[in-house]
């Protein structure tokens, strides 16, 4: 299963940007964790960072060209503002799912509300770069068609077909 990370504005200069606030992690080693993360769950994690929103739009419209089975997304500064990115998540089909490095709702009230947010299927927000981890966790499960569980002491139609069909043995038996 292929699931895209999208990084926005400013996420390239993770390691040295607010690292108070951000972590001391570079983009490409959490890029590095991120794709060995996907290996040992048997997905394909392909990443991707810009800075410009019509780009992240692109992407998103893109990833379901490419089959990329869900989308994990941090819209950076973009979070708070962009109705675009927004539409652009409600207009395809995969999954999306948010995250944010730092917890947005204990960084005061113009970065408590997500406008992209309220289109993605969730948001994992607050736990530096384990909030890709855990998006990648939950992408791949909403990615992932629901087995349904069989009704108790409900029996698969072949077996059923196969028991009411006499066995050859007993149909052959003599009469007495
Ligand atoms: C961020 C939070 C945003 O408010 C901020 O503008 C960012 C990073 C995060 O990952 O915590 O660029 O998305």
């Amino acid at each position: 299963m292929k699931i895209l990370v999208m990084h926005g504005p400013s996420l390239n200069l993770l390691g040295t940007r607010e690292p108070e606030v951000y972590g001391t992690r570079t983009l490409e080693q959490i890029n590095q964790l991120l794709v060995a993360y996907g290996e040992e769950r048997g997905a394909d994690i392909a990443t991707y960072q810009t800075n410009h929103e019509g780009s992240i739009i692109d992407g998103i419209h893109a990833a379901v060209e490419q089959g990329f089975a869900a989308i994990v997304l941090n819209p950076g500064a973009y979070t708070h503002t962009s109705m675009a990115i927004a539409d652009a998540i409600r207009a395809v089909k995969i999954p999306v799912v948010e995250v944010h490095l730092s917890n947005l709702f204990a960084r005061g009230p113009e970065r408590s509300k997500s406008v992209t947010a309220t289109a993605a299927r969730g948001i994992v927000s607050g736990f530096g770069h384990e909030s890709y981890l855990l998006g990648i966790d939950a992408a791949l499960r909403l990615a992932t068609p629901a087995r349904t569980p069989r009704k108790r002491g409900a029996q698969n139609p072949s077996r059923r077909r196969a028991a009411k069909k006499p066995s050859s043995a007993l149909a052959r038996r003599p009469r007495s």
